[in-house]
């Protein structure tokens, strides 16, 4: 069985109080309310992990991931944060090649790549999300775009070190816009990429990759888009800012 994950990410929202009072919200009301066996990832910015892992180390299913890693182990990187320090924090998760990234700090395939092995070096694990623009999904180019953004930045991993990768596949134009990829557009490159995996690395690994949907998913969306076979949940941005939102979305997953 593939795990199913709901993670949120909270891209560059909440100060540390406002953070640290979601992060209780939503661990009292997972306790209270959900009994599924999805796991779930809080992904805050850098700096409130450490605080955060500390709150959920005893609760059950609930982690912490980060938004972004250097390429580097260590050095003179300004700014930068590695995946040694992230795992120091407390964080088990790190999402790499959010469409963000692409779009305004002009991450590329080849660059992912090193950061997915940065990653998958320290034994954290990456979420690695690929996705087309509007422009290209409207031109047809859309399975073209995500079997670069797949090959070109995990082709080069060994089977075993897939076997720990979660792919999120994020339609950029889905993203932040209130619009949903119906389910059958969703499962169409679901099972698209899943069928690229089982190419490259087998049956066994595929089969037994997590693929996450992310673009505006809400509670009244999620159940039909965890429906679908090749659907192993979300990746949620604006909706897992507020605990109600996001706790209603894990209640989706069984
Ligand atoms: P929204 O849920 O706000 O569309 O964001 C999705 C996302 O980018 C999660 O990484």
């Amino acid at each position: 069985m593939r795990k199913k994950i709901i993670a949120g990410n909270w891209k560059m929202n909440k100060t540390f109080d406002e953070g640290m009072g979601l992060v209780s919200e939503i661990s009292n009301m997972l306790k209270d309310e959900y009994h599924g066996n999805a796991e779930v990832i809080i992904i805050p910015p850098f700096v409130h992990i450490n605080a955060i892992s500390r709150m959920v180390v005893s609760d059950r299913n609930l982690s912490v991931g980060a938004q972004n890693c250097s390429n580097h182990v260590s050095g003179a990187f300004t700014g930068e944060v590695s995946a040694a320090m992230l795992k120091s924090c407390g964080a088990t998760y790190v999402i790499i090649g959010h469409s963000e990234r692409r779009q305004y700090f002009g991450e590329l395939n080849d660059w992912l790549a090193k950061k997915v092995d940065a990653v998958l070096a320290e034994g954290l694990i990456p979420i690695y999300c690929c996705g087309e623009t509007l422009e290209e999904r409207e031109s047809n180019k859309h399975f073209d775009v995500l079997k670069s953004q797949i090959s070109e930045a995990l082709f080069h991993l060994t089977s075993e070190q897939m076997s720990k990768v979660v792919v999120a596949y994020e339609p950029v134009w889905a993203i932040g816009t209130g619009k949903t990829a119906s389910t059958a557009q969703a499962q169409e490159v679901h099972a698209f990429i899943r069928t690229l995996l089982k190419d490259k690395f087998g049956a066994e690994v595929s089969d037994n990759i997590t693929i996450q949907y992310g673009g505006s998913v809400k509670a009244d969306n999620a159940k039909e888009l965890f429906s679908a076979p090749d659907i192993d949940g979300a990746l949620v941005g604006g909706a897992a800012l507020q605990s109600r939102s996001f706790v209603d979305i894990v209640k989706e997953m069984a």
